[in-house]
Parts: C-alpha cells; sequence; structure tokens
C-alpha cells in the first residue's frame, strides 16, 4: 500500500510545494526498498490476538493488583493532573522529588534524576557527560537513543568508536587502541565513555557486563574509563526483585551511569537515571531534554510509584521467572523444531546463536545462593553461573523475554502469524542491519504454555510450506546470510559453555 502515491500535478493545477514533492519521493522510495513506516491500524493486541509483541514482559499492564493500587490512592484531592511546567520551573513537586529517592534507595543508587522517556534520558545524558577531547566507545548495537545523544555530544565522529556486539576482547583492543595513542587517556586526563545495554532488544542477548567492566578497569586503570548501562529491557526481569543486571552482578559501584525506563516491565512511561549526586546535579544544568521539556505529570509519578512498589513487594519474581521459563521452552521447542523441518542452511527461519546455545545447555534448579529468591515454576529454566564481584558466584537466567527468529520474509511471516491468531512483529533494516531481518518474540508472564506450543507449531508450519521461499521480501543479499548464520549457529552449539563467559 502507497500510503502518498508521487503527485504529478494536473495540467493547470497548482503544482505540488517543492518540500511535498520532496517528502513524497522520500515516502515513495522507503516504499520502493520495503523500508516504508506504517502505524499499524490493528486494534491492540490483547482484543483480538495473543501478544508475542509488546514489552509488557511481567505483564504488570494486565496486573489487576497494580491497578487497584493506583487506584486506591486516586481521592478528591490527589495531584493528577499537571504541573505544567519544567522540572527546572514550577515542575520540581514533593512528589517527583519523594519518587527519585525511592528509585535510588531501591536501585542502591546514590542519586536518581527523573525524565520522561528512556530516549529522553540517553539523548540528555550521552549529550553531555563527554568533554570534546574525551572518547565515546559503544557497543555497535546501542539503541538509536545513544545514538542521537552522542551525535549531539561535543565528542566529534572520529572520536566515537563501535566496538563489536557483545566482545570484550574487541572492546580490550579498542581501548589498548586508545591508550597507545593518545596520551591523555593513557595518563588519565581524558575520559573514555563506553555505552552498552544489558539486554539487548533486537537481539535478546544479554551483555557480558562483568566481563565488559573487568576490562576497562585493566584496560584504564587510572579510572578515566566509565561505564554506561541502560537496563530498558532488563529492569523487573533480572536481579533481586526485578532491579536489573547491574544489581544482579554486584556491580552498582563499578558502573558510573544507569538507565532504567519504566515503560517496559514497568508498564508506565518515563526513564530514571542513576548516578551520582555530582552527575545529576550536571544532568540538572546540561541536559537539554530534562531543562526544556514539561516535567512528568502527577499521574505518571502516581502510577510508576505503584509499579515501583510491586517491584519492592517482590511481586515481580514469580511473573519474571514464569517469563524465563516459558523463554525457555519456546527456546528449547524451536531448536528441536526447526532443523527438522529442512536440511540446515535451507530453513528460512534461524535461531540466533545465542539462543541455540541456551537450548543445548544444560537445565539447572534455581540456585539457593541466589539473590534471585524467587521459586522457579518450571525448574528447567536455563540459568548462567557468573563470578560475582567480588568473588562470590552469582547465577542470572541465560534467557530473555525477547526471541529474534532470523528470516528472508519478515512481514510475510508475521502477516501469517496473525492469520494463526498471534501477533509477532517484524523487525527490518534500517532497526537491525541488513540481511539481519527476523522476526522478534516478546514473551509475557501471562502468555501461557499453549499460546507457546500453538507459536511453535504454527511456525513449524510455515517452514515445512516452504511459504517463505516463495515469498522472499527481503533485497539483496539475504538468503547468504542466512545460510551463514545457519552454519555458525550449527557450530556454536557446540559452544554452548563458552555461554558462561559471556557475562
Ligand atoms: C535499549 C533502549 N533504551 C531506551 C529506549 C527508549 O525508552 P523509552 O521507550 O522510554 O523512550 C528503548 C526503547 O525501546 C530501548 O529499547
Amino acid at each position: 500500500m502507497l500510503l502518498m502515491p508521487a503527485r504529478s500535478a494536473p495540467p493547470g493545477a497548482t503544482p505540488a510545494a517543492a518540500y511535498e514533492q520532496r517528502l513524497e519521493a522520500a515516502l515513495a522510495a522507503r516504499q520502493a526498498r520495503g523500508m516504508l513506516r506504517a502505524l499499524d491500524p490493528a486494534p491492540p493486541a490483547e482484543t483480538l490476538l495473543v501478544d508475542f509483541s509488546s514489552n509488557d514482559y511481567i505483564s504488570f499492564a494486565r496486573s489487576r493488583e497494580l491497578r487497584q493500587k493506583l487506584l486506591s490512592v486516586l481521592t478528591e484531592d490527589t495531584k493528577v493532573y499537571g504541573p505544567p511546567s519544567s522540572r527546572l520551573l514550577d515542575g520540581n513537586s514533593p512528589a517527583h522529588a519523594a519518587l527519585e529517592h525511592r528509585l535510588a534507595d531501591f536501585f542502591l543508587a546514590p542519586a536518581a534524576l527523573l525524565f520522561n522517556s528512556g530516549f529522553d534520558a540517553n539523548v540528555g545524558l550521552w549529550t553531555c557527560l563527554a568533554d570534546r577531547a574525551d572518547w565515546i566507545v559503544f557497543d555497535e548495537l546501542v539503541h538509536a537513543s545513544m545514538h542521537d545523544g552522542m551525535r549531539a555530544s561535543r565528542v566529534l565522529s572520529a572520536r566515537r568508536l563501535a566496538f563489536k556486539h557483545n566482545s570484550s576482547a574487541d572492546l580490550a583492543r579498542t581501548l589498548e587502541k586508545l591508550v597507545r595513542e593518545d596520551r591523555g587517556v593513557a595518563s588519565g586526563t581524558k575520559s573514555v565513555w563506553i555505552g552498552v545495554e544489558s539486554l539487548y532488544s533486537m537481539d535478546g542477548d544479554l551483555a557480558p557486563l562483568l566481563d565488559i567492566v573487568e576490562t576497562v578497569e585493566r584496560a584504564l586503570p587510572r579510572g578515566n574509563g566509565h561505564v554506561i548501562v541502560d537496563e530498558a529491557h532488563s529492569t523487573g526481569l533480572y536481579g533481586p526483585d526485578g532491579r536489573g543486571l547491574v544489581c544482579a552482578l554486584g556491580l552498582e559501584d563499578r558502573v558510573l551511569v544507569r538507565v532504567h525506563t519504566f515503560g517496559k516491565a514497568m508498564a508506565c512511561s518515563g526513564a530514571a537515571v542513576l548516578a551520582s549526586p555530582l552527575i545529576r546535579n550536571y544532568l540538572i544544568n546540561y541536559a537539554r531534554p530534562l531543562i526544556y521539556s514539561t516535567t512528568m505529570t502527577y499521574l505518571s509519578v502516581l502510577a510508576i510509584d505503584k509499579s515501583l512498589e510491586m517491584l519492592e513487594q517482590g511481586r515481580a519474581n514469580e511473573r519474571a521467572a514464569r517469563v524465563h521459563g516459558l523463554a525457555t521452552r519456546l527456546v528449547t521447542r524451536l531448536a528441536a523444531a526447526l532443523p527438522e523441518t529442512g536440511p540446515t542452511g535451507s530453513n528460512d527461519l534461524v535461531l540466533p546463536p545465542h539462543l541455540l546455545a541456551i537450548a543445548a545447555s544444560t537445565a539447572t534448579a534455581v540456585s539457593s545462593s541466589s539473590s534471585q529468591s524467587a521459586p522457579d515454576p518450571t525448574s528447567r529454566t536455563r540459568r548462567l553461573t557468573v563470578r560475582r564481584a567480588p568473588g562470590a558466584a552469582v547465577t542470572v537466567p541465560a534467557t530473555s523475554p525477547i526471541v529474534p527468529l532470523l528470516t528472508r520474509s519478515p512481514r510475510p511471516l508475521s502477516a501469517y502469524l496473525r492469520t494463526k491468531g498471534y501477533l509477532v512483529r517484524p523487525i527490518t533494516y534500517p532497526t537491525v542491519p541488513r540481511g539481519e531481518e527476523r522476526i522478534r518474540v516478546c514473551l509475557h508472564a501471562e502468555n501461557t504454555e499453549r499460546d507457546v506450543d500453538g507459536l511453535v507449531e504454527a511456525l513449524r508450519g510455515w517452514v515445512r510450506s516452504g511459504a517463505g521461499a516463495n515469498k522472499e521480501e527481503v533485497a539483496g543479499s539475504h538468503e547468504g546470510e542466512t545460510k551463514r548464520l545457519a552454519k555458525k549457529a550449527a557450530g556454536e552449539r557446540q559452544a554452548a559453555v563458552a555461554m558462561k563467559a559471556r557475562l
């Protein structure tokens, strides 16, 4: 469907304005490349389809208990609307300040600062923290908001370096080169800002966070390497009571800044930057999305407050354990189902290597020494044992609610799954690199085992029918890429143990 067909003005009519011609040409070009974005006119997932798409991982958005908590504090006198002002003017209410204190306490951080969204938080902090002579080093797959912040910073593009996704070896090489070539980095007068996510939203894999922190500390022993972790997708799912991966690994004091967003597992919107009081003060002075924007409403503050209360009361634990159990079920069943449906390499559906490794790894029971005290209802969840700083081991779930499946036909496959009753979104370039198009299954605490098994069956049916092979929609070399990934995946199955080294 072409949203706006390129217009050629009928004879005598006023020609389209220059900007209209330009906008229409840009949209038409996007459509020709199969990249046109459009808002989904379909009703929300829960009304018709099984939701394998939203970020409501622990199903807080559907929780009656959470809803009731919010309703119970709404009285005649409760402030709900406003404050219609920036935080810097009349928007600094006691409610906003109190929420920040509670967030700092819960996430074991010295201070917290609210932003209207995770996007604003990342843009705000990445734009202003680094100095002109500093370096920025980031995982190649970090979120667009971090990229926008980095681009708007004083650090020119030649001083912003990507390292290979989740490769602490490549990070080490990058940092060692900086130490060799820039005396300011070696002497500690210039800072290196390192940006990663704890759980990557398109791949669903965890960062090897302890390795990353140790790598930075080793390469920059003068303390001028500063790790910033975006915990958007790990909040509520990892760490004690959902505090995130940094807390799960005991890295609170070795990571300089954390971003927790409220729009995923916490079912609200907004974000908090967790950092020192100094950084908080600096952001209040220089983070433009905070300074030049109306602060979040009292209603948002209340909603976040109640969601946080759920975490504090341990109400996320069982839900998170259930998500990890469902993820284990989905991944192991897909790993078993997909090779069956065609010779390796000719499948149009490929589980990425890290998921095959999880499927191949041995199930372990939840460690009683784990700081995650939640009972695991399936007792089958795959967990990773990680050396927890400063010495003790801790286990964290190896799984995540995000299960990507590489395919040449993300859109036709997503449409097919809709006909079977499942909402699974296609993810295409430029959100992911060319040749890595996929569908992305997002699991939720309130999905059932039946939902998961039904999805596996539908996917098996798709592959068996060969539908994907006839519906190639992705231009270019995707076929080769899919085969390459399939081969790589088969090889990496052997390396299941290597998973342990990844955290
Ligand atoms: C890793 C990551 N960081 C930040 C954001 C932005 O957060 P928000 O949706 O609160 O703006 C997202 C959103 O998808 C994300 O995936």
